[in-house]
């Protein structure tokens, strides 16, 4: 979706994205008070949602009134394996977890091996193969229980998933594969298939069980277009069509339009030492003034900074601690210098404790794999 300031599509985030805009644009809904008073049935809400982070959906009312008649919903989500997990990546999935636990639900978790050789030059299959391995294992980390939570490879799972990729595919013309994504004619064909297989698993819940079964997929909003064709076809090929729960990106560390491999200093990776982190977070973009006695004299500005985008999505969960942290950073009572060193605090032992889960999670990988 290109604007004259932003783009976001499933490849490409850049500029300052407007997301008011961009629900207009992508056609979704806004998650109202309505919803959240809903939702708060179920459970208190989490910070994400108290504060927005997830914004956005399609049909989740629907998906929620299945569930309290008795309809259970599963959740699927995913990643693209084209290098390590970045903190970015696993917002989504943090938050996956908090609604498996309120709603005791199933997770399919997606892992497009496929995808990410296809669009990409320089990697392997064996790359993505060990990527996506990787990957898992950030996943399980975040304390995904195997009797609940499956996870597969598109390469390792084809046999299964093939047929209902070709139900998807056979719906879809190439007008409006390029129409939603823009392919041109130097495109290869595998890019052109490829949103037929993260369809998929929006309908394996019900393949699986023999029965219709709801779907509601958590990530950003940058994976809408893909389900804009999974709707589109899905009641056609005789399932619901799958709700979704968008949030938005977590911004760049270094300031800069977005996160990514060829700038390392944009995100913190789940592989990161402690050395590295700290580094990135003591180099990253902040809303400060020139000089200590300007930013006393004026305030900072925390809306632009990366700093405090890191404690208001993840890193500081207490309300009343992000307002005062926002109060001291707009009256100069605090320098970003010591505010870069408080996230740094919470993020190294974020990291800490990961690390150890995802030794631990290695020998535990088959328990969660889904196989043909
Ligand atoms: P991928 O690997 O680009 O991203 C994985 C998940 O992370 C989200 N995401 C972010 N969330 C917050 N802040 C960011 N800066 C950020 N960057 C990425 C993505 O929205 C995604 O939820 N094609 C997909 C893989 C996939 C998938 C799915 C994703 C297959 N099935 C179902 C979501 C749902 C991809 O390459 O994601």
């Amino acid at each position: 979706m290109a604007d004259e300031d932003f783009v976001v599509t499933p490849w490409e985030v850049r500029g300052k994205v407007d997301y008011e805009k961009l629900v207009e644009k992508f056609g979704t809904q806004r998650i109202t008070s309505d919803l959240l008073q809903r939702w708060e049935k179920h459970a208190p809400l989490h910070p994400m949602l108290r504060r927005g982070v997830f914004y956005s959906h399609r049909d989740f009312d629907w998906a929620l009134e299945m569930y309290e008649k008795g309809n259970r919903f599963y959740l699927y989500t995913g990643r693209g394996p084209s290098g390590h997990t970045h903190i970015g990546h696993m917002m989504p999935w943090m938050f996956t977890r908090h609604m498996q636990e309120v709603f005791k639900v199933k997770l399919y978790f997606q892992l497009t091996d496929d995808e990410k050789f296809v669009f990409n030059d320089s990697l392997t299959r064996e790359q993505v193969r060990e990527y996506a391995y990787e990957n898992a294992l950030d996943l399980i980390a975040l304390g995904f229980e195997p009797h609940n939570t499956k996870i597969f490879l598109d390469t390792e799972y084809i046999h299964t998933l093939y047929p209902i990729a070709i139900e998807v595919a056979k719906r879809v013309t190439f007008s409006t594969a390029k129409a939603v994504f823009g392919f041109e004619n130097s495109n290869n064909i595998g890019e052109i298939f490829y949103t037929s297989m993260q369809a998929v698993p929006a309908f394996l819940g019900s393949v699986r069980e023999g029965k219709n079964v709801p779907c509601v997929i958590p990530c950003a909003i940058d994976q809408d277009p893909h389900f804009r064709v999974a709707r589109d076809v899905a009641e056609q090929a005789g399932y619901y069509k799958p709700a979704m729960f968008y949030c938005k990106m977590l911004p760049s560390l270094s300031g800069g339009d977005k996160m990514s491999s060829s700038a390392p200093g944009s995100a913190i990776y789940t592989v990161d030492t402690q050395k590295e982190a700290r580094k990135k977070i003591m180099n990253a973009f902040t809303g400060g003034c020139a000089t200590v006695q300007e930013q006393r004299e004026k305030g900072a500005n925390p809306e632009v900074c990366a700093v405090f985008a890191y404690f208001f999505n993840i890193f500081e969960e207490d309300g009343a601690r992000l307002a005062e942290l926002d109060q001291q950073c707009r009256t100069g009572k605090i320098l970003c210098g010591e505010c870069k060193g408080r996230l740094a605090e919470r993020v190294l032992a974020f990291l800490k404790t990961h690390q150890e889960r995802r030794e631990k999670a290695k020998d535990r990988l088959d328990e969660y794999m889904l196989r043909d």
